[in-house]
């Protein structure tokens, strides 16, 4: 038994960043709290506190529970009663890397809980298994710009610090698009032709990112192997990708499996509000809501506060007060 509390912000993330698909990707300064001890009341408490929270299971079938267990088996250590509170900002089933959040907060609350005997290795390997590709856990787990490959047993990352001049822009559409149906779009074969296509481009995209070449990702921010198959999913998508740099973006893709759309700027671009009414304009002419956000890449991975279990009183929302958007 612990006499642990610990509460854990993990950021939103973007993945693929066009080309780079199921392997490139970016935390964002957008996040979610979860707060975990062991349940003091013999049975378990799951608290969510956030926009659009209330299909999400609170009993034992709740992610953050699963994956929190998982955790304690493999330190051989049992916590069967969990009281958890989780607070977002991070819109669900739009292409930020909620789920992905979710799980890498689930793995690093439950992990701390126990004094850590697993390292961030284990948590990466776990998170990819459980997510079934690397790009979205592999951004909230280590912050920054992540490049993995995964061969279906291990992941290997490289961690990139982003450019400090780098913005994002996110238009996030009203409407959601699970990551099923959106992967459900993609042939299970495509032509050598766009594969090589994209192994230049995620190359040179990395290559870009790694180096400060700014100017080179409106060339390299281009995809074969999963927008123009996506694209009918998302209405106002394929103006976006091809115009966005003739309104100031340095480049722009679909946000994970979408339905968001994502444009990297330059942070003292003249150009912001243009690209910004762009972006709200063409989606509306498709009949598409939309909201954006200007967010920076974020350069941490999850920051963990541990209290003792007894440090009274003051609940997740209070803590956090002053941190989220809302
Ligand atoms: N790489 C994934 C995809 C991210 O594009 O389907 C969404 O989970």
């Amino acid at each position: 038994m612990t006499d642990r509390r610990v509460i854990v912000k993990v950021p939103a993330s973007t993945a693929n960043l066009g080309p780079g698909f199921d392997t490139l990707g970016m935390a964002l300064s957008l996040y979610a709290w979860i707060e975990m001890s062991a349940s003091k009341d013999g049975r378990t408490i799951i608290d969510l506190y956030g926009d659009g929270l209330d299909g999400i299971a609170r009993d034992k079938s709740n992610l953050i529970y699963k994956v929190a267990q998982m955790v304690f088996e493999k330190a051989g250590i049992s916590v069967p009663e969990l009281h958890i509170a989780m607070y977002s900002d991070i819109p669900l089933t739009r292409g930020l890397g909620s789920s992905a959040s979710a799980i890498v907060g689930a793995l690093v609350a439950a992990n701390a809980l126990i004094g850590s005997p697993l390292d961030d290795d284990r948590l990466f390997q776990m998170a990819t298994e459980l997510e079934g590709h690397p790009d979205n856990v592999g951004a909230s787990l280590f912050g920054g710009i992540v490049v993995s490959a995964w061969d279906g047993s291990r992941a290997e990352k490289v961690r990139l610090e982003p450019h400090s001049e780098l913005e994002v822009l996110v238009a996030i559409p009203a409407f959601q698009l699970a990551t099923e149906k959106a992967r459900h779009a993609l042939p299970s074969q495509i032509a050598l032709a766009d594969a090589v296509f994209n192994v230049g481009s995620s190359s040179l995209l990395v290559a870009a990112l790694a180096s400060g070449r700014l100017d080179l990702i409106k060339h390299a921010m281009r995809d074969r192997l999963h927008q123009p198959y996506r694209a009918a999913l998302i209405p106002g998508m394929s103006e976006i990708l091809e115009q966005a740099t003739e309104h100031g973006a340095l480049g722009a893709a679909l946000s994970g499996a979408g339905p968001t759309l994502l444009a990297l700027v330059e942070r003292n671009s003249p150009r912001k509000e243009e690209l910004e009414r762009f972006l709200i304009d063409t989606l509306h002419n498709e009949g598409i809501e939309a909201m954006t956000m200007w967010l920076k890449p974020c350069s941490n991975g999850p920051e963990l506060t541990l209290l003792r279990l007894e440090d009274s009183g003051s609940s997740l929302l209070k803590r956090i007060k002053g941190e989220v958007r809302a």
